[in-house]
């Protein structure tokens, strides 16, 4: 019925249309918070969770997110000539083992749904990961991580799900809850940008997802829903009738970073967690929240 969560489906060939112009010749995945690209949280986060195998889902303009998990020899030569071997260890920690990754093409952002479907035949019959990198989840253990112990109990379809004002419940995909505690609850169904009156919780899914290979089935003969996408949810609710979803609260904090201000607050909640810089970057912080608005 269900076996173990080896593989790792990364979609990063949207538009980014939200970061116009910064996206115009950069992937919005390649974005840094403080100095770590969008993309290197969410492998970082399925490898604690221990995925072994990379997969991303690319467009055009998206050859550098290749580069980024590939050896830079030059680089690295004049790091070890200059002797600075913290930030060499620090590219060789960062990399895939070698043959880890696949790298498949979306040629035409046709929508979530299908940019995942565009993954099957290297996932094939297995269950998958799949981690939208522009959400990032800063959790201990790990988002993944969190899912997987869920996972191991219940099998099935497992989604992370994050609560929020119920009055912004348009912007996100809510589901329903039924039976079962915060770490493994039952979904009975899930609505796409509900208004408030209309939103059966206000549990949102939030970016991870443990999925079963049949959703791939599903996607194959899916037509176009919402935006004219194909729609992942659209799929996960035509599962949801043959196969069980749980719903995971995980311990953490999510921040959209496809959005503006949801990418700005990441830069800052991590900034404020590194040594190295916490203590400068909250004095700046404080003169700039003081003075600000008075220019
Ligand atoms: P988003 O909807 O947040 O990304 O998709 P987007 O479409 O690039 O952003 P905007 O709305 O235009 O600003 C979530 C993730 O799914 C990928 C994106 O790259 C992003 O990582 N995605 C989305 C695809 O790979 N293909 C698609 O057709 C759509």
């Amino acid at each position: 019925m269900t076996g173990r969560v080896r593989i790792a489906v990364f979609p990063v060939a949207g538009l980014g249309t939200r970061f116009l112009p910064a996206t115009k010749a950069m992937p919005k995945e390649m974005l840094p918070v403080v100095d770590r690209p969008l993309i290197q949280y969410a492998v970082d986060e399925a490898r604690e969770a221990g995925i072994e195998h990379f997969v991303f889902v690319t467009g055009r303009n998206k050859g550098v997110i290749e580069d980024h998990f590939d050896q830079q020899y030059e680089l690295e030569r004049t790091l070890e000539e200059r002797g600075k071997t913290d930030a060499l260890a620090e590219l060789h920690k960062d990399l895939p083992m070698a043959g880890r990754t696949s790298f498949t093409r979306q040629q035409e952002p046709l929508g979530l749904g299908h940019a995942v479907w565009c993954a099957r035949e290297i996932v094939r019959g297995e269950p998958f990961a799949l981690l939208l990198p522009d959400m990032i989840m800063k959790a201990t253990p790990g988002c993944l991580s969190q899912m997987m112990t869920a996972y191991d109990e219940l099998g099935g379809n497992i989604i992370a799900v994050e609560q929020i004002d119920p009055k912004d419940s348009a912007s996100y995909g809510i589901v329903d809850r039924g039976q079962g505690p915060d770490n493994g609850f039952e979904i009975v169904g899930m609505v796409e940008k509900p208004q408030p009156a209309d939103a059966p919780s206000n549990f949102i899914i939030s970016g991870r997802y443990i999925l079963q290979p049949e959703i791939f089935d599903i996607l194959s003969g899916q037509s176009t829903g919402a935006g004219g996408e194909i729609q992942l949810t659209d799929a996960m609710l035509t599962l949801m009738a043959r196969q069980k979803f749980h719903g995971v609260k995980f311990n953490g904090k999510t921040f959209d970073c496809g959005s503006k201000i949801g990418f700005l607050t990441a830069n800052v909640a991590y900034a404020l967690d590194r040594p190295d810089i916490a203590e400068g970057f909250m004095k700046e912080i404080r003169e700039l929240a003081a003075t600000a608005g008075h220019n």
